[in-house]
């Protein structure tokens, strides 16, 4: 579909519930927004989206989605400035990570401008549900599931995409105690690890419950292989600072997700002269620094979690503490300086805003 060609047919809703939300007291993905779009692929081509009421849907029991899992997701923010100006936080990047993962797991891709055209559409629709309080934000959905309904192995003929939004707080209200996990993997080489794709979250929530049990937040995983390098956390992308530079394990590998907070953390930190290495992080390289007090900041990245610094890592039977959070450098000042463009409230240096 060409981007000329869009044109999307909108039914407002007739109830809005923009009234009953309780801004103050906002929880992560519970709230959602007045309206939703979709667009369905059939006949080997997408069809004309609609913005409609946000809504249940009807479906198959054999949709083949919930069985064989072709689905994917994306994840961003839209934010206000205070002009009233939605800003959406560099979505050509959400576009092309969407558009690789409709590849790996044989789906029909959406073209980068289509994508975020839909995007900027089904925003505007809800603007008036766009926060603008620090701290604050609009996360965007936006997904795609296969529905023929067939029993069988074989990729769908049929899928619908759907883009939906929620005002949302934030994803972590402390900062978080990770586990370096050596038995469980998130993703092996050769699979679909960076793909954003439901199935690599379900896999990851029977060893998240088992470190939540022993008092962790999340897991560190570490490779399919030999559990030796450090690949990233369930929720978020990871970082440390080492010695003064700031170690992150690199995207080579199609075992790690490229996350776009992570991305843009990396850029302002070289802009900034901090020096940045995106390479292989063994995992006796960074329990060795914990152990001699090097790491002086840790923090993880992601669309959701933003940027979440990192209390405490377990590695085996040993509890690493890292410097209290609140007197950190790195973290506070990159966080700060993210949350600030996000919000509009400084210039856009990088140009990474869609603004509208
Ligand atoms: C995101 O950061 O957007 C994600 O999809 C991760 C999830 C924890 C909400």
């Amino acid at each position: 579909m060409l981007h000329d060609e869009l044109t999307i047919k909108i039914t407002p809703t007739t109830a809005s519930r923009l009234d009953s939300v309780d801004w103050d007291k906002l929880p992560f993905g519970k709230v959602f927004s007045d309206h939703m779009l979709v667009m369905d692929y059939f006949n080997g081509e997408w069809q004309k989206p609609e913005i409609v009421p946000f809504g249940t849907l009807d479906l198959h029991p054999a949709t083949s989605a919930i069985h064989y899992g072709q689905s994917i997701f994306e994840g961003m923010k839209a934010t206000k400035n205070e002009k009233g100006e939605v800003l959406i936080f560099r979505p050509d990047l959400n576009a092309k990570r969407f558009h690789e993962s409709c590849e790996r797991m044989c789906m029909p891709t959406i073209s980068e401008a289509t994508f975020i055209e839909l995007i900027r559409k089904t925003v505007d629709v809800d603007r008036d549900w766009v926060p603008a309080k620090d701290g604050f934000a609009l996360y965007i959905r936006p997904y795609m599931f296969a529905t023929d309904d067939f029993i069988g192995i074989k990729p769908s003929d049929t899928y619908k995409f759907i883009i939906f939004t929620c005002p949302v707080g934030a994803y972590y209200t402390q900062p978080v105690n990770v586990k370096i996990e050596e038995y469980y993997t998130r993703a092996a080489q050769g699979g679909v690890g960076r793909a954003k794709t439901a199935g690599n979250y379900a896999a990851s929530l029977y060893p998240a419950k088992l470190a939540k049990d022993e008092g962790f937040d999340q897991l560190l995983w570490t490779d399919a292989v030999e559990h030796k390098y450090i690949e990233e956390s369930g929720t978020m992308n990871v970082l440390f600072e080492i010695d003064g530079v700031i170690v992150t394990p690199s995207e080579d590998s199609d075992t790690i997700l490229r996350g776009v907070t992570k991305r843009s953390i990396v850029e302002i930190a070289k802009k900034w002269g901090i020096p940045v290495q995106e390479r292989k992080l063994q995992v006796a390289e960074l329990v060795e620094a914990l152990r001699q007090g090097q790491v002086t900041d840790a923090f993880g990245a992601g669309t959701a979690a933003t940027l979440a610094q990192i209390a405490k890592i377990g590695y085996r039977d040993e509890l690493f503490v890292l410097p209290d959070p609140k007197t950190r450098v790195t973290s506070l000042k990159i966080g700060a300086y993210l949350n600030d463009l996000k919000a509009g409230k400084i210039e856009d240096e990088f140009g990474w805003l869609l603004r509208f």
